[in-house]
């Protein structure tokens, strides 16, 4: 791979813009909030990397051991000439069991990955080419909804789409619906999409894994009030500042939030704007959706898809679903 076969959105002044236009009307709102989706910059992706290794934080393992136990029967269902799509690869460590699955089974391989963050992209793209000399890696620097369209200009025949490590969970449960079924309009008959799904479990469970003694999950979050500042010329105090994971068992998910320790002002240059954020006041950054079993064939049912197979770890706590166009 050469530096010209990365396909790049470039931060342009507009990107800028929109990012300083969302946290403006982000901390105007009543309760603030601060859009998940500036979280995974190269730092921030490199902060999340550090929470998969986390020993609270077992989602990462689970679905590695469910690939790791499934990943020849599910290579075993494609065509010979399957291309491998991953939306949100990263590191891609996970992504190389069924690469390795599908490189036993058809000999060659094209993946294409498509991450927001061009450096992990690259860098992961080179390790595996290295890795691999029968795959052909062609990384796709975007966000989903460009990603999979540049994608499909590169591909062509059979496709597995992977979506793993509960990246939907991010998403509203409606978002989540609509966006599935846009993927599933980018797929024929014989493609078949991979999501990995958190389940509904103990709150203390999941409270620690998204708060972890260690204080990595709060780096990751306060790295969001970083990219202000460097970005934007916002002056947070980042030790002002205190991470939150509260589980919300009514909606099923953990709710992300930056809790202000003081009372205190922030101005942001590029607005040329400030902002008042009282003691105790709670910026909300993200939201974590766990899936329960009924939740997850309303999900396949509201997306127009069909769920084909599903696995699960040994301990219960993570979902594999393999889904496929209805016809
Ligand atoms: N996709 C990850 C998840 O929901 C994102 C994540 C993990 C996250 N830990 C976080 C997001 C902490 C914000 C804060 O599991």
């Amino acid at each position: 791979m050469s530096q010209n076969d990365l396909i790049e959105l470039l931060p342009t002044a507009s990107t800028l813009n929109g990012f300083a236009d969302d946290v403006k009307a982000g901390l105007l709102a009543t309760p603030k909030r601060l859009s998940c989706r500036f979280f995974y910059d190269d730092h921030g992706s490199k902060i999340f990397e550090e929470i998969c290794a986390l020993p609270e934080y077992y989602l990462t393992r689970a679905e590695q051991e469910i690939l790791k136990t499934n990943a020849n029967q599910i290579a075993a269902r494609l065509p010979a000439d399957t291309t491998l799509l991953e939306l949100g690869s990263g590191s891609a460590i996970k992504t190389r069991i069924l690469i390795e699955a599908l490189i036993g089974q058809q000999g060659i391989l094209q993946f294409v990955p498509i991450d927001i963050s061009p450096t992990i992209l690259e860098q992961s793209a080179r390790e595996l080419q290295q890795h691999y000399p029968k795959l052909e890696v062609n990384p796709v620097a975007a966000e989903y909804r460009e990603g999979l369209v540049r994608a499909r200009q590169l591909v062509s025949g059979p496709k597995l789409i992977l979506w793993l490590g509960s990246n939907i969970g991010n998403f509203e449960r409606d978002d989540a619906a609509r966006f599935l079924s846009q993927v599933g309009r980018c797929m024929s008959r014989d493609d078949l999409l991979l999501v990995g799904v958190d389940l509904r479990k103990d709150k203390l469970v999941l409270e620690t894994a998204y708060d972890d003694p260690a204080g990595v999950t709060a780096r990751f979050n306060l790295n969001i009030l970083n990219r202000i500042n460097r970005d934007l010329g916002g002056t947070f105090d980042l030790s002002r500042f205190r991470h939150e994971a509260i589980y919300n068992d009514d909606e099923g998910r953990v709710e992300m939030y930056l809790v202000s320790d003081v009372p205190q002002n922030v101005s942001i240059e590029r607005l040329n704007w400030s902002v008042e954020i009282g003691m105790d006041e709670a910026i909300h950054t993200e939201n974590s959706y766990k899936y329960s079993l009924a939740e997850i064939d309303r999900l396949a049912e509201r997306s127009g898809l069909s769920l084909a197979e599903q696995w699960f770890d040994n301990r219960g706590q993570f979902s594999l679903n393999m889904f496929s166009a209805v016809d």
